[in-house]
């Protein structure tokens, strides 16, 4: 099956010029350029998903009383196509990011997409647009589907419309600051996700709902908020949208353990892959509840030697040092830790072709056209 068989082509024939796009190729930053098609398909209650097509990027024009602007039925993905070192494209376990976007949309009330489309989208808009998947060292063109109702109303109720729409970015480094380690911010006022939430969907909602108290870690001075569990303020949960990993010991006796999927967390992809990979290192990974106090003691007592977040837009960022409303301690010597360094270059150099695929994660594009 290929992205062509079910996604009708309707390109532009005014891509943008070839040597304005190598320029925003050799500074892509994140999210700021985006290539030249996108990808968008219908469902409404009669037909179904239907209307599947590719078509030039532009906006999308909206009656002010369409119900994603009110009553916010919006969810979306993150994924990236990585350049292969034989001039080759390939995704990292998009059938994940599919099963995640069906799995947000059953708690969002939405159609689910099936995953034959997901994919057959994502290999439509990279084949047409494949001359804006970037090569070099960070570098990847980020993939972004979305869903959001689109019936026109103000019952409060699930809509009988929605649209599908995939758009492509290229990426530089996620955060400005490239890979310097992260200072974090404990947030004890605000939470992400109560039992029962939304925090397992990948929703727009949470991510508005974490502004504020991103704002207010940036206040403390630090980069990044981390999220707490909403009963106790006492179990740690994410970091800003992002899951996180602590490392206990080091050298080859290592282990890695992140905060165990409770319902109110975000079932990362490179969360998932890292549990494996990790073991493939030699390093017995695994998930489990880590309190403040069981990261501030471990910390002291020199058990916990590091401790990094992990994500497809920034893949391992590690974490430097945090700061709560009553406390502040620096990880190890504030520099980025040999496993966190070890592990992102082993989950690098598998997307990037650098590294045999050995869990049959990597998902070569077929080009068709
Ligand atoms: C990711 O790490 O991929 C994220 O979900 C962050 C994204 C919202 C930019």
């Amino acid at each position: 099956m290929t992205g062509t068989d079910l996604i009708a082509l309707k390109p532009t024939g005014t891509p943008l010029d070839a040597a304005e796009r190598e320029l925003r190729l050799a500074e892509p930053g994140f999210g700021r350029f985006f290539t030249d098609h996108m990808v968008t398909i219908t469902w409404d209650a009669g037909q179904g998903w239907h209307d599947a097509q590719l078509v030039p990027y532009a906006p999308l024009s909206m009656d002010p009383a369409v119900m994603v602007l009110h009553y916010g039925q919006a969810i979306f993905e993150g994924l990236k196509a990585y350049r292969q070192p034989d001039g080759g494209i390939a995704t990292f376990r998009p059938e994940e990011n599919a099963r995640r976007f069906q799995r947000s949309a059953r708690r969002l009330a939405m159609p689910e997409l099936p995953e034959e489309l997901f994919l057959a989208s994502l290999q439509a808009l990279i084949s047409q647009d494949q001359d804006w998947v970037p090569s070099g060292a960070e570098k990847s063109l980020y993939l972004r589907p979305l869903m959001f109702s689109t019936e026109v109303g103000l019952g409060v109720r699930p809509s009988s419309s929605y649209l599908y729409v995939l758009i492509a970015s290229p990426a530089g480094a996620y955060f400005p600051r490239g890979l310097k380690p992260v200072t974090v911010w404990l947030s004890e006022e605000y939470s992400r996700a109560a039992p029962g939430g939304t925090g397992e969907a990948k929703c727009a909602g949470n991510y508005a709902a974490s502004l504020v108290a991103q704002a207010q870690a940036a206040d403390q001075g630090c980069d990044q908020v981390v999220w707490l569990d909403a009963g106790e303020h006492r179990w740690v949960e994410e970091m800003g949208g992002m899951n996180l990993y602590f490392v206990r010991g080091s050298g080859d006796t290592a282990s890695i353990v992140t905060p165990t999927l409770t319902g109110s967390l975000l079932a990362g992809v490179t969360r998932d892959s890292l549990l494996t990979l990790a073991g493939d290192l030699g390093y017995v990974a695994s998930a489990d509840r880590i309190s403040v106090d069981d990261w501030r003691d471990g910390n002291a007592s020199g058990e916990i030697t590091e401790v990094f977040a992990c994500g497809t837009a920034a893949v391992i960022t590690p974490v430097g040092a945090v700061k709560s409303a009553s406390h502040e301690w620096t990880i190890g010597d504030g520099e980025t830790g040999p496993v966190t360094a070890r592990l992102r270059k082993a989950l690098l150099d598998i997307q990037t072709g650098a590294a045999p695929d050995m869990h049959g994660w990597v998902h070569p594009l077929t080009v068709t056209i």
